[in-house]
């Protein structure tokens, strides 16, 4: 994997320090230290919700999970669940109970500001990218990877069946964040919304996130919005 620096402006320590280094720590501690992947596919997903929808609930610190992703949930070990996060990343970790093929021993999920996802599954790497469409709309990208060391040594058949039996698993945890997305996006429209104070407790990361974003907005627009 390849990072990219387009702030011509910022040093090419800050980046690393920044961007790279916390991420590389966290995928060497998920015995992700090698960086050899193979491609399995992508694909798309279109939502009904503003793209900062989406990644709020990506950046969640798991709170979502138990009311949403039962089937993942019950495959976690969620007293594990760690989250750390500055304005520029969001990294949540969890143990795996071993249950579940594709979950594996670990999951992690590294939100890189303001809208890719890498999130590792057992010994599956996905990349996510969000592309807002319009103010009520997004689509998202999946590239999924496999590690080359789980790869290596097993038949076709036996790689083709973990890939379609992960795919499926991925498929139903995006049917559910769809639709609780898309019932976000509902609730904010409705004339019943009222936006409250955030939670210290479980939203710290989300108010990083839009304290950012806020400020960036208020710099492109000389503060007229
Ligand atoms: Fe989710």
């Amino acid at each position: 994997m390849v990072f990219v620096n387009f702030d011509l402006a910022a040093s090419v320590e800050q980046f690393h320090a920044t961007y790279q280094k916390p991420f590389e720590a966290n995928m060497a501690l998920n015995g992700f230290d090698d960086d050899k992947l193979v491609w399995v596919r992508d694909l798309k997903f279109h939502y009904d919700c503003n793209w900062k929808v989406l990644q709020d609930n990506n950046i969640d610190g798991g709170y979502h999970i138990p009311y949403v992703h039962k089937t993942l949930a019950s495959n976690i070990q969620l007293d594990t669940y760690e989250t750390e996060f500055t304005e520029d990343y969001c990294m949540q970790t969890a143990k795996g109970k071993g249950s579940d093929a594709r979950v594996g021993s670990a999951i992690l999920y590294t939100a890189v500001y303001p809208a890719t996802n890498i999130n590792c599954y057992g010994p599956f790497v996905e990349l996510n990218l969000i592309y807002p469409k319009t103010a009520k709309t997004c689509e998202i990208i999946f590239e999924y990877y496999l590690r080359k060391d789980f790869v290596d040594g097993k038949t076709k058949e036996e790689v083709d069946k973990y890939i379609q039996e992960s795919l499926d698993s991925s498929y139903s945890v995006q049917e559910e964040d769809l639709n609780i997305c898309n019932a976000v996006q509902t609730g904010l429209q409705s004339s019943g919304y009222v936006a409250g104070r955030y939670s210290p407790k479980i939203e710290a990361s989300n108010y990083a996130f839009h304290s950012k974003l806020a400020k960036q907005y208020l710099e492109y627009t000389n503060g007229q919005i």
